[in-house]
This record gives C-alpha cells, structure tokens and sequence, in this order.
C-alpha cells in the first residue's frame, strides 16, 4: 500500500495528533469514505492547521472529507463527513458552482474576506424561530430581509441569468455570495457546472474544487496517532507479562503484533490484550512494542521496557574474616547484572556495598560481632535479585594493655582490658618456657585457624600449646590467677579474645610471665674482721647474687655464686654490714634475703685523760681493726670513793665529763660499741684536780708510862696509825695528804 506519512503534532494538547495517508487508488467518494472508516478514522477534513501539511507535495487530485448537502440550500458545504464544522475553505477560484437557485438581489457580499474561524463561530441567529432550517440559512434571511418564501420566488426570478464574473478572493468568505457591490442584478453569473451530488476534491494546487461524488478519484484517510495504556506485570527472571489498552477501531483491527527486542527478539501475534512472554534472561533489559494492526497496517506502537529480575547469586560464602573486615564470595548468577549489592547492619545503620566482581571484602566492621551480609544481583541501580544471605562473625580485637603482676613465687597473674568491639569470652593458654625468646608468638597445635598468622610453628620463637593448656573464661573476667605454679619459672602466657559463643578466637596476645625464685634463709656469722653467711633455699636457683654494704664507710661488695655460703673478709671491726642474697633463676630473681650484723668491736687505742677540778677530757684512738670506719665509742667514767658513774656515747673520738669532784680519783673505760656488743674497754685513771682543804688534828697523848708520850718513836708510831687508819678509808680514791703540823712550840 503506497501510503503517505505525515506525522504532525498540533499546537494544542486538547488536539489529538493526526496522520494524514494519501491513498492511491482510486474510489468514489462514497467507497473512499466506507475505506478511510474502516482502515482509518474517516476521509480527511482540511482545516486551517493541517492545511499545509496535507496540501504538501500532492502529486494528483484526492477526494477530502466535505460533501455536499443538497437538501439544505446554503449550508451545501458546512460540516465534515466526520461531523466537524467547515472552518477553512480554499476554493478554486469561480467554485464551487452554486446551485441555481439564487441567493440574494440586494444585499451587498462582506467587503473583506471573512476568516474561517469567523465564520465557523457565526451561530444561528436567534431570530430565526424555526428549528427546520439550517442556521446559516436562517441568518442570511435575516440579512436579506426576506422570508423563505421570499426567497424562493426570487430564486425563480434568477433561473438562466447570468451577469458578470466577480472578482474572487483567494480566501473566500463562506459563502460565495456576489463580491461585487455595484452589481444590481439579482442573479449572480457562474462559469462550470453545478452538481448536484458534489463532493470536494483537493487539487494538487492545494485549492479546492467540487466533483461529482461517484466518480473515482484517489483519496486521502486520516486518523489520529493512537496512543495506549500498556503494562508489564508479574516479571520474574525469565518471564513477563504485558497487558495493553484496545487500540482505536477495535473491530477493525485484525491483531496486535508484539516485538520484543533485547539480547535476542521474539514476535508474537496476539488477538488478545496481552502477552505472556518466556525464555528471556535474568537481569536484562527489554523493549517491548505492541503494534494494533488495522488492515494490514501497523498503527502507532505502545512501548514499555522492563528489565527482567536478576537471578539470585549462589554458593555465597565468607571467605575470611579479620577483625574489622570480612572477604564474601559467590558465585556469578545466570544472565545478566550491573553490580551486586552487599548489605549489612552495622552499628544499627544499614549498609550498602557495591561490588562489581563475584568477591568482595567489606571493610569497617566492628570486631567481634555477627553480621548478615545480604547479597543480590542489581541491574538499573535498584532492580535487585533473589537475595542470598550469609552470617558471620568478625574477630574479636586483641586484648589491650596485657600486664603481668609477677610478684610471687608461686602464682601466675594476669591482667588486661577488653578488646575494642564485642567478644564473649576470653581464652588463655598458659605453659612454662625455657627461654623468654620463647614468648613471642602463639600456637595452639590443631588450631589450623591460627597458622594463617604465623609459619613459626617450629621455631623457638612460639610457643606452641597443647589444647589442655588452654582454658575459656567468661567475657566479664579481666584477669587471671593461677596458683601453684613452680617458682623461678618463666611461663609463656597468651589471651585471646572469643566471640560467636566462644568459638571464634582472636589474634592471642602474648605475654611473659614469670614466678619469683624463692628467697633465701640466711644467716650471717660475724667476727672480728669477718663474716661468714651461709643460706639455705626451698626451690629452683642457678646462683645468688650476694651483695655487702655498710654505712660506716664506702664499702660494698657483690658476689655472684653457686654456693650456698660466703665469707667476707678484711672487714673493719665494730662495723654494721648489710648482706643481702638474690637468688637467681635465669633471668629471673628473687626478693632479696637481707640480714645485717655488727662485726666483733676491737679495743680502742692510747686513751688518755686530761683533767681539771670538775671535768675529764678523755681521748683515745680507733682499734686499728676498724681504721677508717666511722663507730661508736661508749666511754665510762665511774668513781668508786663517790660510787658514781658518768657514762656517754660518741661517734667521735674525744668526750668530756663535767660536773665531776674535785681531787676524786675515775676510773674511765672506753670501749667500741657494735650493736649489742661492746668490745673490751681500754681503761684510764684519771685524777680531778683537788680543791684542798687542811684539817688540823690535835692530839692529846697520855699514857701510864711518863715519858711514853714523849718520845719520838711515839710520836712516829701515832703518825704512822693515823694515816694507815686514813689510808684504810680514803686510800688513793680522793686526794688527801697528812703532815704534822706547827705549833707554837713543838714542830715534828
Ligand atoms: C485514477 O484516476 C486517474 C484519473 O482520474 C487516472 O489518471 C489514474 O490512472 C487512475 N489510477 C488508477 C490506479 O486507476
Ligand atoms: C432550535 O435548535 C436549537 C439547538 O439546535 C435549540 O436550542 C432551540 O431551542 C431550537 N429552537 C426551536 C424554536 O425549536
Ligand atoms: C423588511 O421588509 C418589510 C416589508 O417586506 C419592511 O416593512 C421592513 O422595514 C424591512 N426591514 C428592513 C430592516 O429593511
Ligand atoms: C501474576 O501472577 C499471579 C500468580 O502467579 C496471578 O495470580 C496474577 O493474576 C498475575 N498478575 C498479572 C497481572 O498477570
Ligand atoms: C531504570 O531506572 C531509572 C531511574 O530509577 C528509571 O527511571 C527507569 O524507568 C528504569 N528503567 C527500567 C527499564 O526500569
Ligand atoms: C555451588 O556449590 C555446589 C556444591 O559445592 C556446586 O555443585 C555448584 O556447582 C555450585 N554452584 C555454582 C553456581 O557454582
Ligand atoms: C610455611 O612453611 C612451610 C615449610 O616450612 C612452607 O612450605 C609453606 O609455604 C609456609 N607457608 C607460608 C604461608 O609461608
Ligand atoms: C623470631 O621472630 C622474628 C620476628 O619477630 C624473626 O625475624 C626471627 O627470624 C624469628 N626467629 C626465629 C628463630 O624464628
Ligand atoms: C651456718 O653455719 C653455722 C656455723 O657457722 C652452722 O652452725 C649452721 O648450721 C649453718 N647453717 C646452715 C644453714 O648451713
Ligand atoms: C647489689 O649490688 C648491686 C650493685 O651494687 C645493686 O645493683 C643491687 O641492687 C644490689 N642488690 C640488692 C639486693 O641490694
Ligand atoms: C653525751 O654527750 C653529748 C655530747 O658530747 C651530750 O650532748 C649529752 O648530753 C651527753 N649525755 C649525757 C647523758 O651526759
Ligand atoms: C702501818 O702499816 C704498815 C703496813 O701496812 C705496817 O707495817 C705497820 O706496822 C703499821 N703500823 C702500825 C703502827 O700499825
């Protein structure tokens, strides 16, 4: 079928767009319009809007949609065949010929063209009262003044005349009424024939001419561009079902053709308003056209694409975990995608993951903590598959701030804070080490789990445990005790944190722990310039480390030894040592043992005593044992005749006593204090000057023998008795002296 395409959208959006199709074969008027209304809307009408898209390139005459109406005179030409009103016309010039009956005697045609739109908005007067008129009709009766009977004798009175030409418009008035105004005839001369049966032909020029209806003539359809509702329901992976509104004419349509275009194309023919359509591929996009078909001609296609439903991923699985991240993977669906989303909840937020590849590590998770990952295929940014979901766990952080008490000889503990995130328990494996290199990483045989951190298994730096050397305790606990542990023994102690109910274990963190040795009873046997200590020990040692210091002088000493005695020598005398033993187990030590002990004091050396009526200066020199020490020296001065004593201590090697007798004789003792001790004293006498006093005797001799009291001998012997009785009581303890003293005459 050779039809034109004239695709035109009017200016208005109340107009439906129309398509105009020239048809070329040929028809009377009357078959044209049954053809045009059956494969189309009806004949064309020609309006002042589409009358340029029509009249283009017209290559013969057509028959148009106007056809005359002989039963009403003056309305011949006044409604389309599809009941629109004549709003435009375009006459060949001296057309169309008017019937003969003539229309007006006096009355002068409109001066200026009317408009078509003028002219189709005149509306029939009101003063025609007559229904059974046209309007138009009743209007020019109006005009003429005259009545219908009027009329028709008057169009009596034109039959067979004929006058002169008018000047014609190229834009004619709707009525082609005389245009001339000097004209005084009554009837109007017209060049052709008048048909009575004429419908209007559309000339090539684009001007109109009126034909005779039956004969045939190329025609020209319209129809106005069909757009329809159409819908896509009930899509899955592989199908879909389109639904579409009726197309316009629905008897006359034959069937819809339905085109669907994707990664491969299917057509269906359906009579019916929709289409199942199968066998298409997940996650793809597809247009789809329905084309009514109306007497073998596609109408104007209803479009919808849709994409089909992305299949769900497979065998989704998680790789990995750490503690902040997790590696998913799966495998690639059937048909098509854009990209796969990840979602998650995290920290109550949910989050979304593009991942372009079948693999994908989702990064800033929280340790420890379970996670749904949901996995779909997306195409068009939203359009999501069957979602796949898998659960996990990230691992739990390590332990913060892992300390070890280490104070005691037979208990182990522990302690840290939690790990950042979540974890539900804690485990720790504890085992004694050789060697503190041994404590550098941590193993537990059969736990292929931890291997991925380290392929140290053999070597001295890890310490590898046994399941039984393992043990779980509960989340809130944040240290650990473990008593009855040898002592002086290193232990490699690792904690772990655990989630997933304990069955997901952290990285461990290791720590070096260790029991004192045990401390050493010690003894210390002192002499003069020597001490000998000796201890005993109730545990594990390699050797002691001994140490001697003392304050009276700079003095220390270490020793490091196996044995379990040690006897220092060359030691000063009287002095204070402070010996102290460590013992040592590798590298660990114990709480020191300290004890201290005084050497045996020496004598001190030359004292002597300088002396005045009341006070004692005595001085004295170190022993030589304890030359260069600083010690204590206590100094005793004791008076036998008066029974006191004046006893002081000194650091320094000179003391005074004051408040001492005159003329007494003291005894002073001076002697090197050491603690308890004191050493032999070094004695001085020691004199106070005397504060003399003479005591005269006088005594009176009588005797039975005369003379007797006379004699010299008598006299001595007398002498002699006083001063042994004098010397019986005050013997050298004070000063005293006895003489005979003057008298007036008798001096001895
Ligand atoms: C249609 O009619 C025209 C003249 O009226 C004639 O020239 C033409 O050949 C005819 N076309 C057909 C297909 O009969
Ligand atoms: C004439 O027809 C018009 C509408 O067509 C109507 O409104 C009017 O009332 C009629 N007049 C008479 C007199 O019937
Ligand atoms: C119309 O004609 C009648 C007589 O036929 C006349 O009386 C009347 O005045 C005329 N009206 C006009 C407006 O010419
Ligand atoms: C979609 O499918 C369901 C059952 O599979 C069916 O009941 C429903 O009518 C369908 N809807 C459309 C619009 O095809
Ligand atoms: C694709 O997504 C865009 C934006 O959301 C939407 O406008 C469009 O209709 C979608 N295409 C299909 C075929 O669903
Ligand atoms: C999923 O895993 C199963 C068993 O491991 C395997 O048989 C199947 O082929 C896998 N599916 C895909 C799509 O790889
Ligand atoms: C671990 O050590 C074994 C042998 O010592 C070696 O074969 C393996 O490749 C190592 N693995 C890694 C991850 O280094
Ligand atoms: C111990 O670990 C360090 C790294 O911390 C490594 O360099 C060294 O080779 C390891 N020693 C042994 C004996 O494996
Ligand atoms: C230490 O030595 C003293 C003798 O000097 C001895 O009596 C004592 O038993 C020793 N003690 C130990 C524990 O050897
Ligand atoms: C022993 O002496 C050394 C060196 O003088 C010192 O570092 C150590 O602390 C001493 N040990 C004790 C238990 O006083
Ligand atoms: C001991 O001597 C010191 C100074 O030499 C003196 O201050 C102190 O009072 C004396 N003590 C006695 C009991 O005399
Ligand atoms: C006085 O003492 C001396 C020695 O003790 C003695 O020899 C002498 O006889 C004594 N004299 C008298 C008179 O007793």
């Amino acid at each position: 079928m050779n039809t034109l395409w004239l695709p035109l959208l009017l200016g208005s959006v109340i107009w439906a767009e129309e398509q105009y199709f020239p048809q070329s074969f040929n028809a009377s008027w009357e078959n044209g319009s049954l053809y045009c209304r059956s494969c189309f809307k009806d004949l064309t009408t020609i309006t002042s809007r589409n009358v340029h898209l029509i009249a283009q390139n017209l290559s013969s005459d057509y028959w148009v949609g106007l056809r005359s109406n002989s039963s009403i005179l003056m309305g011949e030409w006044s409604k389309w065949s599809n009941g629109d009103p004549v709003t435009y016309q375009n006459w060949y010039p001296g057309h169309p010929v008017p019937s003969p009956i003539c229309s007006s005697t006096t009355q002068s045609p409109p001066s200026t063209p009317m408009t078509s739109t003028q002219a189709s908005t005149v509306t029939s007067a009101s003063v025609s009262s007559k229904n059974d008129t046209c309007p138009i009709l009743s209007e020019m009766l109006l005009c003429l003044n005259m009545t219908c009977g009027d009329l028709e004798t008057s169009i009596g009175m034109c039959k067979g005349t004929s006058t002169v030409t008018p000047k014609t418009t190229t834009y004619s008035t709707t009525f082609n009424a005389p245009t001339t105004t000097e004209s005084t005839s009554n009837c109007k001369p017209y060049s052709g024939q008048y048909i009575r049966d004429a419908c209007v032909v559309l000339l090539s020029s684009g001007m109109w001419k009126e034909r005779d209806c039956n004969i045939s003539l190329p025609f020209i359809c319209y129809e106005e561009r069909f757009f329809g509702q159409i819908n896509i329901s009930n899509v899955t992976t592989s199908t879909g079902n389109v639904s579409w509104s009726e197309g316009p004419g629905a008897k006359n349509i034959s069937h819809y053709r339905v085109e669907v275009t994707g990664d491969k194309t299917q057509t269906f023919i359906q009579t019916e308003l929709f289409q199942y359509i199968e066998t298409l591929t997940a996650g793809t996009l597809y247009k789809v056209q329905v084309f009514p078909v109306k007497c073998d001609r596609d109408l104007n296609p209803q479009n919808i694409s849709f994409y089909t439903l992305p299949s769900g991923v497979q065998n989704l699985t998680v790789l990995s975990v750490t503690n902040v991240s997790a590696n998913l993977n799966w495998s690639k669906p059937d048909g098509n995608h854009d990209f796969y989303s990840v979602t998650f909840i995290n920290a109550s937020n949910t989050k979304e993951h593009k991942c372009n590849n079948e693999g994908c590590t989702i990064t800033d998770l929280i340790p420890g903590t379970e996670y749904e990952f949901t996995v779909k295929a997306v195409v068009n940014e939203t359009i999501g598959g069957v979602p796949s979901n898998i659960s996990d766990y990230t691992k739990p952080s390590t332990v913060r701030n892992l300390r070890s008490a280490d104070n005691d000889s037979t208990v182990i503990m522990v302690f840290w804070d939690p790990p950042t995130g979540n974890h539900s328990g804690y485990r720790y494996c504890l085992k004694e080490v050789n060697n503190s290199l041994e404590c550098t990483y941590c193993n537990i045989a059969s736990d292929s789990s931890n291997t991925a951190n380290n392929n140290n298994t053999n070597s001295s730096n890890t310490t590898t445990f046994s399941v039984t050397d393992c043990e779980t305790v509960d989340g809130t606990e944040t240290f650990i005790k473990k008593a009855n542990k040898s002592d002086g023994s290193m232990f490699c102690l690792c904690v772990a944190a655990l989630t997933k109910s304990n069955n997901l274990s952290g990285e461990m963190v290791p720590i070096l722990s260790y029991t004192k040795p045990k401390t050493v009873t010690l003894f210390l046997n002192p002499s003069s310039q020597t001490i000998f200590a000796n201890w005993t020990v109730k545990g594990k040692y390699e050797k002691f480390e001994v140490n001697i210091t003392t304050d009276a002088y700079s003095y220390s000493l270490q020793i490091i030894t196996a044995n379990l005695n040690y006897s220092f020598n060359n030691l000063k005398a009287g002095v204070s040592y402070i010996v102290s033993v460590v013992t040592l187990n590798g590298k660990l030590r114990s709480n020191p043992a300290y004890e201290s002990e005084f050497t045996r004091p020496a004598k001190p050396r030359g004292v002597k005593a300088t002396t005045t009526k009341t006070t004692i200066q005595v001085s004295w020199e170190a022993p030589t044992e304890s030359e260069g020490a600083s010690i204590k020296y206590t100094v005793k001065c004791y008076t036998a005749f008066w029974k006191k004593s004046h006893e002081n201590q000194t650091a320094y090697r000179s003391i005074r006593f004051t408040g001492l007798n005159p003329g007494t004789k003291y005894e002073c003792n001076v002697s090197v204090v050491a603690g308890n001790l004191e050493s032999l004293p070094e004695t001085v006498h020691a004199k106070t000057e005397p504060e003399k006093r003479t005591l005269v005797l006088t005594m009176l001799c009588s005797s039975k023998n005369s003379l007797h009291c006379g004699k010299i001998e008598t006299r001595f012997e007398l002498f002699e008795k006083l001063k042994n009785i004098t010397y019986e009581k005050f013997q050298d303890l004070i000063h005293w002296n006895m003489s005979w003293a003057k008298t007036g005459n008798n001096i001895l």
